[in-house]
């Protein structure tokens, strides 16, 4: 058990990750929970921690596209053009992986290893700092909403980290999006902060969806996830409120208000902002409410990321 701190000196950070032990870190997309992705022992506490099975490997993050090349046998020019456009930012990378660098234990013993580069000045600083890079799942107990702030993780994972580095509210507030990139094509594993169009706007090879058995689904893939305790239902607004008329029923909406206790995700209706206060709307609902339903977002954008977050939130998917 630890009493565990938050804090936003990356000394602090450092010192427990050098001395093995597991830190909450700040991203642009979520709160990670990070290991010295070099140490096996320290990488297997994130596993314990999350309760997540070791099948389900982890994301290696670090400062810049150099650094990234140690980790990996090989980056293709459709990758490299990628790496260059987006980095650092909200998207992983699946790459060869370098196995004598990068242990069995991070990759759960597969060929590629996801890399990524987060854009947040204080994980950037503590990423330069270090001897060896992070690998970092999303903050949160297995299959459960994950964090965008410091005291999200700390709801979670209390006594069992001693530090959380705190740097407010996440900025983009969902996960990052993850590729696959060969000459001929562009593989999209998990939808994420940046949008199928952006990629689009850089390379003009076809972006598609994975070939179901062929490579181990993503967790974030799993269909069970981001789920909050209290019963969630996306879309048919009218008929779920109809149906549960007897109930204390919050609706999740982009903008318009539906009941008294309607959660606009941005009175704007603006996307960014809606992503931006997903997780956080979802937590503050959860075990508050009998029923949550969510309105359905444009599919367009990162609207297409929040509808499939919120599909998976459903209990019913379990
Ligand atoms: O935005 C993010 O990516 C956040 C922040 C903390 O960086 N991290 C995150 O990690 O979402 P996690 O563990 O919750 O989700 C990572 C996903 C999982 O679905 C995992 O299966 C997949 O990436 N993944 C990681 N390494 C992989 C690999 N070598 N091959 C296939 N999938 C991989
Ligand atoms: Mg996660």
């Amino acid at each position: 058990m630890f009493a565990t701190k938050l804090g936003n000196n990356i000394m602090e950070a450092q010192h427990f990750l050098d001395a093995g032990e597991t830190v909450g870190i700040p991203t642009e997309t979520v709160y990670g929970l990070a290991a010295n992705a070099f140490n096996t022992d320290a990488v297997l506490k994130i596993f314990q921690i999350k309760q997540r099975p070791t099948f389900n490997p982890l994301i290696v993050h670090t400062y810049s596209i150099a650094a990234i090349n140690n980790f990996v046998t090989e980056i293709n020019d459709t990758a490299m053009q990628l790496m260059q456009a987006f980095m650092p930012g909200p998207i992983s990378f699946l790459l060869p992986r370098n196995t004598t660098i990068i242990p069995d234990i991070v990759c759960s013993g597969l060929s590629q290893v996801a890399v990524r580069i987060p854009n947040n000045k204080l994980t950037l600083n503590l990423l330069q700092q270090l001897q060896y890079p992070l690998c970092a799942p999303s903050a949160n107990k297995f299959g459960y909403v994950s964090p965008t702030t410091a005291k999200h993780v700390l709801q979670g994972l209390q006594g069992e980290i001693p530090f959380i580095l705190d740097d407010g509210p996440c900025s983009v507030g969902i996960e990052s999006t993850i590729v696959e990139c060969t000459s001929t094509h562009i593989i999209m594993h998990r939808q994420g902060g940046i949008t199928e169009q952006q990629i689009a706007a850089i390379s003009s090879l076809p972006i598609i969806k994975p070939i179901k058995g062929k490579l181990p689904a993503t967790s974030g893939q799993l269909k069970s996830h981001y789920a909050t305790n209290t019963p969630l239902y996306l879309d048919n607004i009218a008929s779920n409120l109809l149906k549960f008329a007897d109930k204390n029923v919050a609706v999740i909406s982009l903008q318009k208000i539906y009941n008294n206790n309607t959660y606009p995700l941005s009175t704007t209706g603006n996307l960014l902002e809606a992503a931006k206060n997903l997780f956080a709307i979802l937590r503050a609902l959860d075990g508050v409410y009998d029923i949550i339903i969510a309105e359905k977002m444009p599919n367009t954008g990162l609207g297409i990321a929040i509808n499939d977050r919120l599909f998976r939130a459903q209990q019913n998917m379990k």
